[in-house]
């Protein structure tokens, strides 16, 4: 009996007789001849049926084959060069698994709706495939990054009692008799990890409840943030572009093959090499201001304006000391600068826009205390927050990475519903 295998292990059988269990990707006959291009996840696979040299049964039950009916195959691995992978099936056998009956997506072109609706399905399909293998080799990199520079891994919980990132996208839930927010962000327990652990990340979902339709916005999405002790904003830009070069240079080099499927320009992605510009938030205004006279001075940017600055540079660039009175709570002023915060974000090439978002926290208590009074959050909540201050209060910094932004640049593709397996935005809640 042949063995089975995964089509991405043919390599090692060549001339083997083999048994390959998988689904329809493509169907073609002329005659004598058919050919089944077969898909099992790990790759595509092109089974031949002559007539004659196959068994008779199989080439009749051929005819039933629909796009995705899962089959078993079997027959001897060949190598062929113009066959998708680079082996061929020269098949023996046909076997019907299970029927696949009127296949809603097919080789016609159909509307964002209807592919978001069959996410399901959607996710067999080449691009979808390259995209997520992409977002799988993303995520790896980014743990080997951490992993192998000492960082300990600190996971942040996901229910928690305060906003970190405003309280317009607090997304609100029982927590039995209280009341508990779906986690916006993992710093402030991450600021907590870094006077524990020194060097720490954590990484999983994060929630916000954004209230408009945009290309860069989810409501769940991935981040990974690090936060570092006796780090400055300086310390912070250096560590985040050599973990984006990390990153980019990781995937052009394990992943061409997906990357070509999606007609990347992998050109552009070659020069993310550290380090990258930088530009106080004043000269980023100045910039905008110029061919966005709408565009007011003291003001957070938006995606127009972004990308105005982004198509200025051929590698991501810094932005940094933004205005404190449009960034979070927990932002060091600088002490040399008033008015202006130690922030830092990142902006990726091409239009983008903000791939990272971090900064120095704020290590003085009573500077603290004012800011969370200020942006109108109680002090209860933030009780132990404060004792990180008043117990040993130090020097820090950290940044956010948005994994489908990053995705989404990396792959260049414009909207990030398609970077995520199953995405939750605006108005969307299925499947
Ligand atoms: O700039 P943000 O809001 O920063 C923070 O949450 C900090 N507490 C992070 C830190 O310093 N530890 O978000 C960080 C990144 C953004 O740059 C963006 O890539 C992504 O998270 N992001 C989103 N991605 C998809 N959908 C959304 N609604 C996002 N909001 C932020
Ligand atoms: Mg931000």
């Amino acid at each position: 009996m042949a063995q089975k295998f995964y089509i991405e292990d043919l390599n090692k059988h060549v001339g083997q007789s083999v048994e390959l269990k998988g689904w329809v990707y493509n169907l073609r006959s002329s005659g004598k001849i058919k050919f089944l291009l077969l898909r099992d996840g790990t790759g595509l696979c092109q089974c031949v049926y002559f007539k004659g040299e196959c068994d008779d049964a199989s080439f009749e039950e051929f005819s039933k084959l629909t796009q995705e009916t899962c089959v078993t195959v079997t027959g001897v691995v060949k190598e062929e060069k113009r066959s998708p992978g680079g082996y061929e099936l020269s098949a023996r056998t046909l076997k019907i698994n299970a029927p696949s009956v009127d296949y809603p997506i097919g080789p016609k072109e159909h509307g964002p709706d209807f592919l978001l609706n069959n996410r399901h399905l959607w996710l067999r399909s080449k691009n979808q495939h390259a995209i997520i293998r992409l977002r799988a080799e993303i995520i790896k990199a980014i743990r080997d990054f951490f992993d192998g520079r000492g960082f300990t891994l600190v996971d942040a919980p996901i229910f928690t009692p305060s906003a970190c990132e405003g309280t317009s996208t607090l997304f609100e839930t029982e927590y039995f008799d209280e009341k508990a927010y779906l986690s916006q962000s993992g710093q402030l327990y991450m600021e907590a990890g870094a006077a524990a652990f020194g060097k720490v990340y954590c990484f999983g979902p994060t929630f916000r409840a954004e209230k408009s339709k945009t290309r860069r916005h989810l409501i769940e999405f991935w981040m990974v943030e690090p936060e570092v002790a006796f780090n400055d904003l300086y310390d912070n830009m250096e560590l985040a572009e050599q973990f984006v070069e990390y990153i980019v240079q990781r995937v052009l080099k394990n992943k061409s093959e997906e990357l070509k499927v999606l007609e990347r320009n992998v050109e552009v992605l070659a020069k993310v090499k550290a380090p990258f510009p930088r530009l106080h938030y004043k000269e980023a205004a100045e910039i905008i201001f110029k061919e966005n006279p709408q565009f007011k001075k003291g003001d957070d940017f938006g995606g127009t304006d972004e990308t105005i600055i982004s198509s200025k540079f051929e590698k991501p660039v810094f932005v940094h000391h933004y205005p404190s009175a449009i960034k979070a709570f927990y932002m060091k002023e600088d002490p040399s600068e008033p008015g202006s915060s130690m922030s830092c974000d990142l902006l990726a090439t091409e239009g983008y826009g903000e791939i990272i978002g971090g900064g120095q926290r704020e290590d003085d208590m009573i500077k603290l205390e004012a800011k969370v009074k200020e942006h109108g959050l109680k002090m209860e909540d933030f009780n132990w927050y404060f004792d990180l201050r008043r117990y040993g209060s130090f020097e820090h910094a950290g940044f956010g990475l948005g994994i489908e932004r990053t995705v989404s640049w990396i792959c260049g593709i414009s909207h990030v519903r398609e970077t995520i397996p199953f995405p939750r935005m605006y108005g969307r809640l299925r499947p």
